[in-house]
Protein backbone atom coordinates (compact mmCIF):
# COMPACT_ATOMS: atom_id res chain seq x y z
CA UNK A 1 0.00 0.00 0.00
CA UNK A 2 1.62 3.44 -0.37
CA UNK A 3 2.38 5.54 1.81
CA UNK A 4 -0.16 8.53 1.23
CA UNK A 5 -2.73 5.90 1.10
CA UNK A 6 -2.28 4.41 4.23
CA UNK A 7 -1.97 7.83 6.00
CA UNK A 8 -6.04 8.81 4.60
CA UNK A 9 -6.79 5.18 5.40
CA UNK A 10 -5.87 6.04 9.33
CA UNK A 11 -6.99 9.88 9.37
CA UNK A 12 -10.39 8.56 7.79
CA UNK A 13 -10.44 5.94 10.62
CA UNK A 14 -9.20 8.12 13.09
CA UNK A 15 -12.27 9.92 12.68
CA UNK A 16 -15.03 7.33 13.23
CA UNK A 17 -13.01 6.58 16.47
CA UNK A 18 -13.01 10.29 17.06
CA UNK A 19 -17.05 10.08 16.47
CA UNK A 20 -17.59 6.62 18.30
CA UNK A 21 -15.27 8.49 21.46
CA UNK A 22 -17.50 11.70 21.09
CA UNK A 23 -20.99 9.29 20.75
CA UNK A 24 -19.31 7.68 24.36
CA UNK A 25 -18.77 10.97 26.04
CA UNK A 26 -22.13 12.17 24.95
CA UNK A 27 -23.95 8.87 26.17
CA UNK A 28 -22.40 9.29 29.68
CA UNK A 29 -23.14 13.02 29.83
CA UNK A 30 -26.83 11.56 29.45
CA UNK A 31 -26.51 9.03 31.56
CA UNK A 32 -24.12 10.94 34.51
CA UNK A 33 -27.54 13.98 33.93
CA UNK A 34 -30.17 11.08 34.63
CA UNK A 35 -28.80 8.89 37.20
CA UNK A 36 -27.93 10.26 40.59
CA UNK A 37 -27.07 13.76 39.04
CA UNK A 38 -26.78 16.08 42.41
CA UNK A 39 -26.00 19.20 40.67
CA UNK A 40 -25.86 21.61 43.08
CA UNK A 41 -25.46 25.84 42.36
CA UNK A 42 -22.25 25.47 44.72
CA UNK A 43 -21.45 22.49 42.45
CA UNK A 44 -21.88 24.71 39.60
CA UNK A 45 -20.02 27.51 40.87
CA UNK A 46 -16.88 24.70 42.18
CA UNK A 47 -17.15 23.37 39.22
CA UNK A 48 -16.49 26.92 37.00
CA UNK A 49 -13.94 27.95 39.22
CA UNK A 50 -11.76 24.61 38.83
CA UNK A 51 -12.65 25.40 35.16
CA UNK A 52 -11.13 28.56 34.89
CA UNK A 53 -7.97 26.94 37.05
CA UNK A 54 -7.39 23.95 34.61
CA UNK A 55 -7.70 26.81 31.40
CA UNK A 56 -4.97 28.83 33.25
CA UNK A 57 -2.68 25.43 33.90
CA UNK A 58 -2.96 24.46 30.61
CA UNK A 59 -2.45 27.67 28.81
CA UNK A 60 0.97 28.02 31.65
CA UNK A 61 1.97 23.94 30.12
CA UNK A 62 5.55 24.24 29.51
CA UNK A 63 7.49 21.99 27.32
CA UNK A 64 10.04 20.12 29.33
CA UNK A 65 11.53 17.69 26.68
CA UNK A 66 10.28 16.03 23.75
CA UNK A 67 6.78 14.84 24.29
CA UNK A 68 6.75 15.59 27.88
CA UNK A 69 4.62 18.38 28.87
CA UNK A 70 4.65 19.96 32.47
CA UNK A 71 0.79 21.43 33.40
CA UNK A 72 -1.29 21.13 36.27
CA UNK A 73 -4.41 21.01 34.47
CA UNK A 74 -5.20 17.66 35.70
CA UNK A 75 -5.81 18.44 39.79
CA UNK A 76 -8.72 20.95 38.97
CA UNK A 77 -9.76 17.80 37.34
CA UNK A 78 -8.77 15.33 40.04
CA UNK A 79 -11.00 18.02 42.36
CA UNK A 80 -13.75 18.30 40.26
CA UNK A 81 -13.70 14.21 40.24
CA UNK A 82 -13.98 14.09 43.80
CA UNK A 83 -16.15 16.88 45.12
CA UNK A 84 -18.29 18.61 42.39
CA UNK A 85 -19.89 14.79 41.07
CA UNK A 86 -20.10 13.51 37.95
CA UNK A 87 -21.77 15.87 35.56
CA UNK A 88 -19.72 18.96 36.44
CA UNK A 89 -16.51 16.91 36.17
CA UNK A 90 -17.01 15.90 32.85
CA UNK A 91 -17.58 19.72 32.09
CA UNK A 92 -14.64 20.42 33.39
CA UNK A 93 -12.77 17.68 32.04
CA UNK A 94 -13.96 18.96 28.34
CA UNK A 95 -13.29 22.23 28.70
CA UNK A 96 -9.53 21.78 29.37
CA UNK A 97 -9.49 19.32 26.90
CA UNK A 98 -10.97 21.62 24.32
CA UNK A 99 -9.01 24.01 25.22
CA UNK A 100 -5.25 22.18 25.24
CA UNK A 101 -6.15 20.59 21.96
CA UNK A 102 -8.25 23.17 19.67
CA UNK A 103 -4.95 25.54 19.47
CA UNK A 104 -2.22 23.52 18.48
CA UNK A 105 -3.86 20.27 16.80
CA UNK A 106 -6.16 19.35 14.27
CA UNK A 107 -10.00 19.81 15.00
CA UNK A 108 -10.46 16.04 14.65
CA UNK A 109 -7.41 15.63 17.59
CA UNK A 110 -9.23 17.95 19.59
CA UNK A 111 -12.55 16.49 19.22
CA UNK A 112 -10.84 13.34 20.16
CA UNK A 113 -9.25 15.15 23.29
CA UNK A 114 -11.89 16.61 24.41
CA UNK A 115 -14.03 13.37 24.74
CA UNK A 116 -11.02 11.39 26.05
CA UNK A 117 -11.33 13.74 28.94
CA UNK A 118 -14.72 13.76 29.71
CA UNK A 119 -15.28 9.89 29.78
CA UNK A 120 -11.84 9.83 31.75
CA UNK A 121 -13.96 12.33 34.23
CA UNK A 122 -17.07 9.81 33.85
CA UNK A 123 -15.52 6.57 34.97
CA UNK A 124 -13.00 8.07 38.18
CA UNK A 125 -16.54 10.23 38.89
CA UNK A 126 -18.33 6.98 38.56
CA UNK A 127 -15.85 5.22 40.62
CA UNK A 128 -15.14 7.86 43.18
CA UNK A 129 -19.26 7.98 43.61
CA UNK A 130 -19.66 4.14 44.13
CA UNK A 131 -16.21 4.50 46.90
CA UNK A 132 -18.25 7.30 48.39
CA UNK A 133 -21.54 5.14 49.17
CA UNK A 134 -19.40 2.48 50.21
CA UNK A 135 -17.16 3.73 52.65
CA UNK A 136 -19.77 6.58 53.49
CA UNK A 137 -17.33 9.39 54.06
CA UNK A 138 -18.37 12.91 54.17
CA UNK A 139 -17.29 15.28 51.67
CA UNK A 140 -16.64 18.45 53.51
CA UNK A 141 -14.36 16.79 56.38
CA UNK A 142 -10.55 15.21 55.91
CA UNK A 143 -10.31 11.39 56.17
CA UNK A 144 -8.43 8.23 55.49
CA UNK A 145 -11.20 7.32 53.27
CA UNK A 146 -11.34 10.47 51.22
CA UNK A 147 -7.85 10.82 50.48
CA UNK A 148 -7.30 6.81 49.67
CA UNK A 149 -10.48 7.05 47.13
CA UNK A 150 -9.31 10.30 45.75
CA UNK A 151 -5.90 8.64 44.77
CA UNK A 152 -7.15 5.59 43.68
CA UNK A 153 -9.73 7.83 41.65
CA UNK A 154 -6.72 10.00 40.35
CA UNK A 155 -5.12 6.49 38.96
CA UNK A 156 -7.91 5.52 37.02
CA UNK A 157 -8.57 9.09 35.33
CA UNK A 158 -4.76 9.36 34.55
CA UNK A 159 -5.08 5.30 33.09
CA UNK A 160 -8.29 5.85 31.62
CA UNK A 161 -7.08 9.19 29.90
CA UNK A 162 -3.54 7.45 28.82
CA UNK A 163 -5.45 4.34 27.48
CA UNK A 164 -7.38 6.32 25.20
CA UNK A 165 -4.47 8.28 24.05
CA UNK A 166 -2.75 5.07 23.19
CA UNK A 167 -5.75 4.12 21.36
CA UNK A 168 -6.08 7.42 19.53
CA UNK A 169 -2.11 7.44 18.51
CA UNK A 170 -2.58 3.85 17.29
CA UNK A 171 -5.06 4.48 14.89
CA UNK A 172 -3.82 7.91 14.04
CA UNK A 173 -0.05 5.98 13.80
CA UNK A 174 -0.40 2.54 13.48
CA UNK A 175 1.15 2.57 17.12
CA UNK A 176 0.45 -0.59 19.13
CA UNK A 177 -0.75 0.24 22.60
CA UNK A 178 1.80 -2.26 24.37
CA UNK A 179 4.67 0.00 22.92
CA UNK A 180 2.71 3.47 23.51
CA UNK A 181 2.34 2.30 27.38
CA UNK A 182 6.04 0.88 27.71
CA UNK A 183 7.24 4.46 26.14
CA UNK A 184 4.63 6.64 28.04
CA UNK A 185 4.82 4.67 31.63
CA UNK A 186 7.81 6.50 33.46
CA UNK A 187 6.09 10.18 32.41
CA UNK A 188 2.66 8.81 33.18
CA UNK A 189 4.08 6.89 36.94
CA UNK A 190 5.52 10.85 37.50
CA UNK A 191 2.77 13.09 36.84
CA UNK A 192 0.52 10.17 38.45
CA UNK A 193 3.02 10.86 41.78
CA UNK A 194 2.91 14.39 41.50
CA UNK A 195 -1.18 14.63 40.79
CA UNK A 196 -1.94 11.77 44.04
CA UNK A 197 0.62 13.60 45.99
CA UNK A 198 -0.05 17.48 45.40
CA UNK A 199 -3.57 16.36 44.64
CA UNK A 200 -4.22 14.99 47.98
CA UNK A 201 -2.42 18.00 50.08
CA UNK A 202 -5.32 20.35 48.30
CA UNK A 203 -8.01 17.67 48.33
CA UNK A 204 -7.57 17.70 52.49
CA UNK A 205 -8.12 21.69 52.28
CA UNK A 206 -10.47 21.79 49.81
CA UNK A 207 -12.87 19.47 52.23
CA UNK A 208 -13.18 21.78 55.07
CA UNK A 209 -12.74 25.30 53.55
CA UNK A 210 -14.15 24.95 50.46
CA UNK A 211 -12.68 25.97 46.70
CA UNK A 212 -11.43 29.16 48.10
CA UNK A 213 -8.64 27.46 49.38
CA UNK A 214 -7.50 25.50 46.06
CA UNK A 215 -7.39 29.08 44.15
CA UNK A 216 -5.30 30.82 46.64
CA UNK A 217 -3.22 27.81 46.24
CA UNK A 218 -2.92 27.58 42.73
CA UNK A 219 -1.94 31.59 43.09
CA UNK A 220 1.62 30.39 43.99
CA UNK A 221 1.45 27.12 41.78
CA UNK A 222 0.73 29.29 38.58
CA UNK A 223 3.63 31.43 39.91
CA UNK A 224 6.32 29.04 39.69
CA UNK A 225 5.07 27.45 36.58
CA UNK A 226 4.90 30.53 35.10
CA UNK A 227 8.33 31.36 36.10
CA UNK A 228 9.62 27.65 34.87
CA UNK A 229 7.82 28.32 31.68
CA UNK A 230 9.83 31.87 31.45
CA UNK A 231 13.72 29.51 32.13
CA UNK A 232 12.47 27.11 28.87
CA UNK A 233 11.35 30.21 27.09
CA UNK A 234 15.05 31.65 28.48
CA UNK A 235 17.07 28.42 27.43
CA UNK A 236 14.86 27.37 24.19
CA UNK A 237 16.31 31.63 23.81
CA UNK A 238 19.82 31.14 24.52
CA UNK A 239 20.22 27.70 22.53
CA UNK A 240 19.22 29.50 19.20
CA UNK A 241 20.84 32.10 20.05
CA UNK A 242 24.27 30.19 19.96
CA UNK A 243 23.25 28.65 17.03
CA UNK A 244 23.22 31.54 15.21
CA UNK A 245 26.36 33.14 16.50
CA UNK A 246 27.77 29.50 15.33
CA UNK A 247 26.32 30.08 12.19
CA UNK A 248 27.98 33.63 12.09
CA UNK A 249 31.32 32.71 13.50
CA UNK A 250 31.66 29.95 10.73
CA UNK A 251 31.15 32.73 8.07
CA UNK A 252 33.20 34.71 9.45
CA UNK A 253 35.90 32.18 9.74
CA UNK A 254 35.17 31.47 6.15
CA UNK A 255 35.21 34.56 5.04
CA UNK A 256 38.87 35.01 6.18
CA UNK A 257 40.15 31.28 4.63
CA UNK A 258 38.89 32.68 1.38
CA UNK A 259 40.99 35.66 1.53
CA UNK A 260 44.14 33.68 2.34
CA UNK A 261 43.24 31.40 -0.08
CA UNK A 262 43.17 34.47 -2.74
CA UNK A 263 46.50 35.63 -1.34
CA UNK A 264 47.81 32.29 -1.77
CA UNK A 265 46.88 31.84 -5.46
CA UNK A 266 48.22 35.79 -5.68
CA UNK A 267 51.75 35.03 -3.27
CA UNK A 268 52.31 31.18 -3.19
CA UNK A 269 55.10 32.21 -0.39
CA UNK A 270 52.81 33.61 1.94
CA UNK A 271 50.22 30.67 2.75
CA UNK A 272 52.78 28.52 3.76
CA UNK A 273 54.87 30.94 5.72
CA UNK A 274 51.40 31.67 7.03
CA UNK A 275 50.83 28.56 8.40
CA UNK A 276 54.12 27.88 10.00
CA UNK A 277 54.26 31.26 11.99
CA UNK A 278 50.62 30.08 13.37
CA UNK A 279 52.02 26.46 14.48
CA UNK A 280 54.29 28.63 16.34
CA UNK A 281 52.56 30.64 17.60
CA UNK A 282 50.37 28.04 18.83
CA UNK A 283 52.96 25.95 20.30
CA UNK A 284 54.64 29.14 22.16
CA UNK A 285 51.04 30.04 23.31
CA UNK A 286 50.75 26.75 24.80
CA UNK A 287 53.99 26.61 26.46
CA UNK A 288 53.66 29.36 28.32
CA UNK A 289 50.29 28.28 29.20
CA UNK A 290 48.21 30.99 28.22
CA UNK A 291 44.42 31.10 28.21
CA UNK A 292 42.53 28.62 25.25
CA UNK A 293 40.82 32.03 24.05
CA UNK A 294 44.63 33.55 23.54
CA UNK A 295 45.78 30.21 22.13
CA UNK A 296 43.54 30.35 19.45
CA UNK A 297 43.64 33.94 18.61
CA UNK A 298 47.20 34.12 17.94
CA UNK A 299 47.13 30.91 16.23
CA UNK A 300 44.60 32.81 13.97
CA UNK A 301 46.57 36.13 13.79
CA UNK A 302 49.73 33.79 12.66
CA UNK A 303 47.44 32.66 9.75
CA UNK A 304 45.88 35.71 9.09
CA UNK A 305 48.69 38.48 9.79
CA UNK A 306 49.74 38.88 6.44
CA UNK A 307 46.26 38.96 5.09
CA UNK A 308 46.97 43.13 3.63
CA UNK A 309 48.93 41.85 1.61
CA UNK A 310 46.71 41.11 -0.96
CA UNK A 311 46.48 44.81 -1.69
CA UNK A 312 50.84 44.81 -2.12
CA UNK A 313 51.20 44.55 -5.94
CA UNK A 314 52.68 40.94 -7.49
CA UNK A 315 55.74 42.82 -8.73
CA UNK A 316 56.60 44.13 -4.83
CA UNK A 317 55.70 40.68 -3.24
CA UNK A 318 57.62 38.41 -6.13
CA UNK A 319 60.89 41.30 -6.19
CA UNK A 320 64.38 39.41 -6.07
CA UNK A 321 66.07 42.09 -5.36
CA UNK A 322 66.09 45.21 -2.98
CA UNK A 323 62.86 47.05 -2.71
CA UNK A 324 63.39 50.71 -3.35
CA UNK A 325 61.95 53.34 -0.87
CA UNK A 326 58.08 53.22 -3.08
CA UNK A 327 57.78 49.84 -2.81
CA UNK A 328 58.83 50.04 1.18
CA UNK A 329 55.03 52.28 1.22
CA UNK A 330 53.40 49.22 0.17
CA UNK A 331 55.32 46.71 2.17
CA UNK A 332 55.04 49.00 5.27
CA UNK A 333 50.86 49.44 4.65
CA UNK A 334 50.30 45.45 5.14
CA UNK A 335 49.66 45.31 8.90
CA UNK A 336 47.18 47.92 8.45
CA UNK A 337 45.61 47.17 5.75
CA UNK A 338 44.57 43.66 7.02
CA UNK A 339 43.78 44.57 10.38
CA UNK A 340 42.03 46.61 8.53
CA UNK A 341 39.98 43.90 6.54
CA UNK A 342 40.01 41.96 9.74
CA UNK A 343 38.21 44.63 12.08
CA UNK A 344 35.30 44.47 9.69
CA UNK A 345 34.47 40.82 10.90
CA UNK A 346 33.32 41.02 14.51
CA UNK A 347 34.77 37.90 15.56
CA UNK A 348 37.72 38.58 14.13
CA UNK A 349 38.64 42.06 16.50
CA UNK A 350 41.22 40.24 18.41
CA UNK A 351 43.22 39.22 15.79
CA UNK A 352 42.79 42.40 13.69
CA UNK A 353 44.52 43.78 16.71
CA UNK A 354 47.28 41.48 17.04
CA UNK A 355 48.21 41.65 12.88
CA UNK A 356 48.11 45.21 13.36
CA UNK A 357 51.21 45.10 15.58
CA UNK A 358 52.68 42.59 13.65
CA UNK A 359 55.62 44.46 12.56
CA UNK A 360 56.20 46.69 15.44
CA UNK A 361 59.40 46.47 17.16
CA UNK A 362 60.18 47.25 20.76
CA UNK A 363 63.12 50.21 19.61
CA UNK A 364 60.30 51.88 17.77
CA UNK A 365 62.24 50.56 14.15
CA UNK A 366 58.94 49.04 13.22
CA UNK A 367 55.59 49.87 11.16
CA UNK A 368 53.48 51.01 10.36
CA UNK A 369 53.43 53.65 13.76
CA UNK A 370 57.17 52.53 14.92
CA UNK A 371 55.01 52.70 18.43
CA UNK A 372 58.19 51.28 21.33
CA UNK A 373 58.05 48.45 23.07
CA UNK A 374 55.38 48.99 25.93
CA UNK A 375 52.82 49.98 23.52
CA UNK A 376 53.42 46.66 21.53
CA UNK A 377 50.60 44.06 22.40
CA UNK A 378 52.19 40.86 24.03
CA UNK A 379 50.24 38.91 21.55
CA UNK A 380 51.60 41.01 18.89
CA UNK A 381 55.41 40.52 20.52
CA UNK A 382 55.15 37.00 19.96
CA UNK A 383 53.82 36.70 16.52
CA UNK A 384 56.62 38.57 15.57
CA UNK A 385 59.37 36.57 17.04
CA UNK A 386 57.64 33.46 15.07
CA UNK A 387 57.22 35.74 11.75
CA UNK A 388 60.74 36.54 12.03
CA UNK A 389 62.18 33.39 12.40
CA UNK A 390 60.13 31.83 9.52
CA UNK A 391 61.17 34.26 7.64
CA UNK A 392 64.92 33.62 8.50
CA UNK A 393 64.20 29.73 7.48
CA UNK A 394 62.13 30.45 4.30
CA UNK A 395 63.51 30.44 0.45
CA UNK A 396 63.13 33.80 -0.67
CA UNK A 397 63.49 35.25 -4.18
CA UNK A 398 66.07 37.85 -2.80
CA UNK A 399 68.33 35.19 -0.30
CA UNK A 400 68.55 32.10 0.39
CA UNK A 401 67.04 30.61 3.57
CA UNK A 402 68.80 30.16 6.77
CA UNK A 403 70.05 26.78 8.95
CA UNK A 404 67.60 27.08 12.20
CA UNK A 405 70.79 27.15 14.09
CA UNK A 406 71.95 30.04 12.22
CA UNK A 407 68.53 31.66 12.71
CA UNK A 408 68.94 31.70 15.84
CA UNK A 409 71.48 33.46 15.96
CA UNK A 410 70.42 36.41 14.21
CA UNK A 411 66.98 36.26 16.67
CA UNK A 412 68.96 36.11 19.73
CA UNK A 413 71.13 39.09 18.31
CA UNK A 414 67.75 40.94 18.05
CA UNK A 415 66.52 39.87 21.26
CA UNK A 416 65.95 42.74 23.55
CA UNK A 417 66.33 45.40 20.96
CA UNK A 418 63.77 44.79 18.54
CA UNK A 419 62.13 41.33 19.57
CA UNK A 420 60.72 40.61 23.07
CA UNK A 421 63.51 38.52 24.79
CA UNK A 422 61.56 36.70 26.97
CA UNK A 423 59.62 35.16 23.89
CA UNK A 424 62.80 34.11 21.63
CA UNK A 425 63.55 32.34 24.25
CA UNK A 426 59.87 30.88 24.49
CA UNK A 427 60.74 30.01 21.22
CA UNK A 428 64.01 28.70 21.50
CA UNK A 429 62.27 26.11 24.15
CA UNK A 430 59.73 24.78 21.62
CA UNK A 431 61.89 24.40 18.84
CA UNK A 432 64.09 22.26 21.14
CA UNK A 433 63.99 18.27 20.96
CA UNK A 434 61.42 19.25 17.72
CA UNK A 435 62.45 17.67 14.43
CA UNK A 436 64.23 19.38 11.06
CA UNK A 437 60.74 19.35 9.58
CA UNK A 438 59.08 21.75 12.47
CA UNK A 439 62.81 23.53 12.94
CA UNK A 440 62.38 24.75 9.75
CA UNK A 441 59.01 25.38 9.00
CA UNK A 442 58.98 23.05 6.49
CA UNK A 443 56.49 20.71 7.77
CA UNK A 444 53.39 22.99 7.91
CA UNK A 445 50.40 23.01 5.44
CA UNK A 446 48.19 25.79 5.53
CA UNK A 447 45.08 24.61 5.05
CA UNK A 448 46.01 21.73 7.60
CA UNK A 449 46.99 24.65 10.35
CA UNK A 450 43.69 26.74 9.30
CA UNK A 451 41.27 23.60 9.87
CA UNK A 452 43.13 23.38 13.24
CA UNK A 453 42.46 26.96 14.16
CA UNK A 454 38.67 26.69 12.58
CA UNK A 455 37.90 23.37 14.81
CA UNK A 456 39.39 24.88 17.76
CA UNK A 457 37.39 28.16 17.65
CA UNK A 458 34.05 26.19 17.18
CA UNK A 459 34.81 23.50 20.00
CA UNK A 460 35.34 27.03 22.21
CA UNK A 461 32.32 28.84 20.61
CA UNK A 462 35.18 31.80 20.05
CA UNK A 463 34.67 34.95 22.02
CA UNK A 464 38.42 35.61 20.44
CA UNK A 465 41.36 37.43 22.08
CA UNK A 466 40.63 40.15 24.71
CA UNK A 467 43.83 41.69 24.34
CA UNK A 468 43.89 43.87 27.15
CA UNK A 469 46.12 47.28 26.36
CA UNK A 470 45.23 47.57 23.02
CA UNK A 471 42.21 50.11 23.03
CA UNK A 472 44.64 52.41 25.31
CA UNK A 473 46.93 51.78 22.55
CA UNK A 474 45.02 52.66 19.66
CA UNK A 475 43.37 55.97 21.57
CA UNK A 476 46.69 57.28 21.69
CA UNK A 477 47.81 56.64 18.69
CA UNK A 478 44.38 56.87 16.01
CA UNK A 479 45.52 54.80 12.90
CA UNK A 480 46.51 56.81 10.30
FE1 LIG B 1 53.93 40.60 7.84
Amino acid sequence: MRRDELTSRRTVRFRIVAGLLSAAAAAAFVYAVTVRATVSQAYIRDAVILAILGVIAEEMAVWVAEKVTMTAANLPILLAVMFTGRVPAMCVAAVVGAWGAWRESTRTVAVYNTANLAVSAFIAATAFGALERSLAFPLTRVSPWLLISGVVCGAIYESADMTLAGIGVGVKYGRSLGSFWRDEMRPFLQSLAVLTGVGMVVAALYAPAGVVVVVLLFVPLFASQYMFKLLVREREHLSKQRELSDQYLEMNIGLAAAMVVLLDSKDEYTASHSAGVAMYCRDMAESLGLPDTDIDALHLAGLLHDLGKVGTPDAVLQKDSALTEEEWVYIRQHPEKGAEVLSHLAAYQGIADIVRFHHERLDGSGYPDGVTGDKIPELSKMLAVADTYHAMTSDRPYRAARSSFEAFGELRALAGVSLDGKYVEVLAQVLRDKDLAYRDGSSTDFMREYERGRINLRLRGAPLADISGVRAVQEDQPAS
